[in-house]
């Protein structure tokens, strides 16, 4: 099989939709990519005003973006020309599978009669972990595309999507050149630290992984949002908290716990450090700019001391030269700051692009390329969302 592949990859698991086209050659040995469009729709705004995302609103969204994105990235490709007839007999098939998403069906058609039929190799499709309904309709959608242009499908997990999102070169500013292979090496340390999930995961070789730690409870990015919430922060929570905590000082009167610091395993648990923030709220002043300054920045430092203490001795126990930090609150300055100031010298830290931390579908293009490698390719009809889908039960 050719190593060259052209990729159509949607992301719709949370509340990003998001489409790319990339191609992508040199297999796992020197793999490259090259970015002919890329968009992230964010919902953050309409999700605000419910402090949170709402799975059958994102889904609702998703449905409507998803065509309006499909032609936007055609263009951004140059990818012009209405060559495609869509039979009456394809037509039936996708209503049928469109059958709850009419509005979605109708908008689609519309869109593809407008785009030439494409060159793709393959669509990559989120299909978990992540909110069921939003995966849902990202996938009937790709069902869809399938049936219109005859494209095999990939599934492919979130997670290792954010984890292979290290491989676009963080240090290329206005491009999206691949990362000197030389700079990963197996075994790797991944920690990924999302809104979902908190997870060190061993990467043994390509599309290999072993969990060794996981949160029991709230993931990282969740307890930043929930004390974003304590703070009367706009959702979500993370970005907003990092700046407040840079102007922050630390205070004797503001203190909160290091849950599990030494549990002596490698197991997080941030769901008594959100409700000790509460507590310590009712106590303190928190009209007062200050110390609501200083609590950010007692959050934020609270939560990486854990983070890095974990991670550093999975490092070193796994005999691990390369680390991987990634998901949203890859995007965390402080975090990011303290691992570069902690990490050993044997070992390269490996971050996302700033713009890739956070949900994006070149991610998942990159790891639906490695997945076609692998020939992890399924029928449509085999296609389900899993929203609880574990990185090593690939
Ligand atoms: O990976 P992501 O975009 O979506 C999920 O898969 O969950 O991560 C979103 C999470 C949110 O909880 C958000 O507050 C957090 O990432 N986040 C941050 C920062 N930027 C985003 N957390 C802390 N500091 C940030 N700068
Ligand atoms: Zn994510």
């Amino acid at each position: 099989m050719s190593k060259k592949l052209k990729i159509l990859a949607i992301e719709t698991s949370c509340d990003e939709t998001a489409i790319s086209i990339l191609n992508a050659d040199g297999g796992f040995e020197n793999p490259s990519f090259s970015v002919l469009a890329n968009i992230v729709h964010s919902q953050i705004d309409i999700h605000k005003e419910y402090g949170g995302v709402f799975p059958a609103l994102a889904k609702r969204e998703h449905a409507k973006n998803l065509p309006l994105i499909l032609g936007q990235v055609f263009s951004e490709a140059g990818m012009s020309g209405g060559d495609l007839l869509i039979t009456d007999h394809q037509k039936a098939q996708m209503l049928t599978l469109l059958e709850r998403e009419p509005e979605m069906y109708n908008r689609l058609t519309e869109t593809l009669e407008e785009l030439p039929k494409p060159d793709f190799d393959y669509i990559a499709i989120t299909t978990g972990p992540g909110l069921e309904p939003a995966l849902w309709v990202g996938i009937v959608f790709a069902k869809a595309l399938n049936i219109a242009w005859g494209i095999p499908l990939i599934p492919v997990n979130h997670m290792e999507g954010h984890l292979l999102s290290v491989l676009i070169d963080n240090k290329e500013k206005d491009s999206y050149k691949a990362l000197e292979m030389k700079d990963f090496q197996f075994p790797a340390l991944s920690l990924l630290i999302s809104g979902g999930h908190t997870e060190l995961v061993l990467m043994k070789d390509w599309l290999t992984y072993e969990t060794i730690g996981q949160t029991l409870d709230d993931a990282v990015g969740e307890a930043f949002d929930k004390v974003g919430r304590i703070l009367n922060l706009e959702y979500p929570g993370g970005p907003k908290i990092s700046s407040l905590a840079s102007k922050g000082e630390f205070r004797e009167d503001v203190s909160l716990p290091r849950p599990m610091l030494h549990s002596g395993d490698y197991n997080f648990s941030f769901s008594g450090i959100k409700t000790a923030a509460l507590y310590l709220s009712q106590k303190l002043n928190m009209t007062d700019d200050s110390i609501r300054a200083s609590f950010a920045k007692e959050f934020e430092t609270a939560v990486t001391e854990v983070l890095l203490k974990k991670t550093l001795k999975a490092l070193e126990e796994y005999g691990c030269h390369t680390l991987i930090i990634a998901g949203g609150v890859a995007a965390n300055s402080f975090i990011k700051d303290s691992f570069k100031e902690a990490l050993p010298d044997y070992a390269t830290l490996l971050l996302p692009k700033h713009e890739l931390a956070t949900d994006n579908s070149l991610m998942i293009g990159i790891a639906g390329y490695f997945q076609a490698l692998s020939g992890n390719i399924k029928n449509a009809s085999e296609i389900i969302a899993d929203g609880n889908w574990k990185l090593n039960s690939n």
